[in-house]
């Protein structure tokens, strides 16, 4: 699709439901990602999500996806210690869930454990810029490598990944110049969430892209539908016919 031109759409999916919606709407690719942790679980970070529970989202995700590539995210903790664990950790996800790849944050960092889960053939979708399994290194989600030092180093670690033989890159919020520079550079697709247009395709976090999220308000996020107020709607017209005795009605019972 890159060498052809054409932009590659990605959203997330923690379950079959969801899943479902995402897949049959045409997306290309969908991400179990670990922001399950925020948004399925209410942890103000990432790095609680465990294997298992990503194992669960992911096996969820999976008997609904008919179409779409499906990348589970490896959960902090799974894979940095040492590159056996990683490859363990790999296998897991793909043996429990069926997922078709897995993604992990950082570059030279993980080099082993990528290479072993490579070597193993389990294809892996890098992660650079804001990685948010390193917040508490970063202090905040702001936007990552304005400084030429850490602009420099995200291009050399894109490269590298590429030579490894990632199959594709999420660049998170990062300024919109330098991942295009990225993606003209990388042969591989380069996904960006809040790295501008210039990239070969897009990913967000389905809920926020839903309206379902409301506190969450970054300027990349393109909110397509209103669903945290039209679902609240729909909770307080439902309270009120039960109240009413308006709900069931005749036809709505045996
Ligand atoms: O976990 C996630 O949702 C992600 C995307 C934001 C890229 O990693
Ligand atoms: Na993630």
């Amino acid at each position: 699709m890159k060498a052809n031109g054409e932009k590659i759409s990605m959203l997330t999916a923690y379950d079959y439901t969801m899943a479902k919606i995402v897949d049959s709407g045409g997306v290309d690719v969908i991400l179990v990602g670990d922001s399950a942790s925020n948004v399925m679980a209410g942890h103000e970070t990432t790095l609680p999500i465990t294997l298992d529970q990503m194992i669960y989202h992911a096996s969820s995700v999976v008997r609904a996806a008919e179409r779409s590539l499906v990348v589970v995210d490896l959960p902090f903790g799974s894979y940095q210690s040492d590159p056996k664990e990683a490859l363990r950790s790999a296998i897991r996800i793909m043996k429990e869930s069926g997922g078709h790849s897995v993604k992990l944050e950082g570059g030279r960092e993980v080099k082993e454990s990528i290479k072993r889960i490579l070597h193993a053939g389990i294809p892996v979708m890098g992660h650079l810029g804001l990685t948010p399994q390193s917040i508490y290194k970063f202090g905040t989600y702001t936007v990552r490598a304005k400084e030429e030092a850490e602009a420099e180093k995200l291009i050399e670690d894109a490269l590298l990944l590429e030579k490894w033989g990632c199959f594709a890159l999420v660049l998170e919020k990062v300024p919109a110049a330098l991942a295009e520079k990225v993606a003209s550079q990388l042969s591989i697709p380069v996904i960006g969430i809040g790295a501008g247009a210039g990239v070969d395709g897009q990913v967000l976090v389905s809920h926020d892209m839903f309206g379902m999220t409301h506190e969450f308000n970054p300027r990349f996020l393109r909110r397509y539908l209103n669903l945290y107020e039209e679902m609240g709607d729909a909770v307080s017209s439902y309270v009120k016919d039960v109240k009413a005795k308006d709900f069931p009605n005749e036809n709505e019972q045996y």
